[in-house]
């Protein structure tokens, strides 16, 4: 391996060089997204073994109409922040209940991509015209200030899609310390976490014989390749999935099928991969309610109420700020 001298510029440079400069190797799955990664995870949203996403739609579905008296209990208007909106699909079920209900609130979705906020912004103008919509751009981190600064209105947020899994436990303790820190006594947070289960069913939605995931997975070192001049043979690599009962942990890795040699002009590295050597790039964590329940607690938050789909694969919490 052939170390860099220069500066290194970017974010993803940087976290490139470091997660492929150690062992073992690592790279981080925020980095999966680009548009190419963004219309496959929608693929994948669309696959018949990622049943997270269906779970959740049969969820807010059926306990729409609880939810919305939870959210509006007091009858104070509120604020409902939603993280990652993407393409808002789940949430105009319950956009749609709170028209219906006369329940007084206005919609916030986040996104990183602009362009998924204005695709939103434009299909709720046409489809549920009724709703106030203003969204606001950038990452989870960056937009928190934003929303712990509007104090207009009482606060809902939404984090759906288990995207909280994608982060170590202390990482997820730290994120939920943050969002704490932007609500009052009276706000509310309504995050999805999926469940553990049986462990095939947990394989088969990460390693779809289709190979969309494969794909997903794949992107970061086409990513690598277009945008840090990497030679990546993709063909020379695996997806392989692991999933542990015990901790609830569902890794995904790429695997190095046989000794090669890879080059990336923008970090001036050379690398060597060794027969089956690894790239660790995604956590999918699973939890239960004791581990929800300590999350939430190690966060200063305490669990309000709890929906959960007809088999009990996916769950939707309220939290509260513990004020004690
Ligand atoms: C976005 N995130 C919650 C997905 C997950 O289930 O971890 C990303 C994903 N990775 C592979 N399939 C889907």
């Amino acid at each position: 391996m052939q170390q860099k001298t220069t500066t290194l510029r970017t974010q993803f440079e940087q976290e490139v060089y470091d997660g492929l400069t150690t062992f073992p190797k690592y790279l981080s799955s925020k980095y999966f997204y680009d548009v190419i990664g963004d219309k496959l995870f929608q693929d994948i949203m669309a696959m018949p073994e990622y049943y997270l996403t269906d779970c959740e739609f049969d969820i807010l579905q059926k306990h729409k109409q609880a939810i919305g008296n939870v959210f509006y209990a007091d009858q104070k208007a509120f604020s409902m922040f939603e993280l990652g909106a993407g393409d808002g699909k789940k949430t105009k079920i319950l956009l749609q209940h709170f028209l219906d209900s006369k329940i007084e609130f206005d919609y916030r979705p986040i996104d990183i991509s602009q362009n998924a906020l204005d695709q939103l912004a434009s299909a709720i103008s046409k489809e549920l015209p009724a709703v106030t919509i203003n969204t606001l751009q950038g990452t989870y981190f960056d937009t928190l200030a934003d929303i712990g600064s509007d104090t207009t209105r009482k606060k809902v947020i939404l984090f759906l899609g288990s995207n909280i899994g994608n982060l170590l436990h202390l990482q997820a303790i730290d994120f939920l310390k943050q969002l704490r820190a932007v609500i009052n006594s009276d706000d509310l947070i309504f995050m999805g976490f999926d469940q553990k289960k049986n462990p095939q069913t947990i394989l088969d939605a990460y390693n779809d014989k289709t190979g969309i995931t494969e794909a997903f997975n794949k992107n970061i070192l086409t990513r690598i390749n277009t945008e840090l001049g990497g030679n990546f043979d993709l063909d020379k690599f695996l997806h392989w999935e692991v999933y542990d009962p015990e901790t609830g942990t569902a890794k995904s890795y790429l695997v190095s099928k046989e000794l090669q040699k890879v080059s990336i002009e923008a970090l001036e590295l050379q690398l060597e991969f060794r027969p089956w050597e690894t790239i660790h790039t995604e956590i999918s964590q699973k939890y239960n309610d004791e581990v929800v329940q300590w999350l939430a607690n190690e966060a200063g938050l305490t669990v309000h109420a709890q929906f959960s789909d007809d088999e009990d694969y996916y769950k939707n919490y309220i939290f509260k700020k513990d004020i004690r």
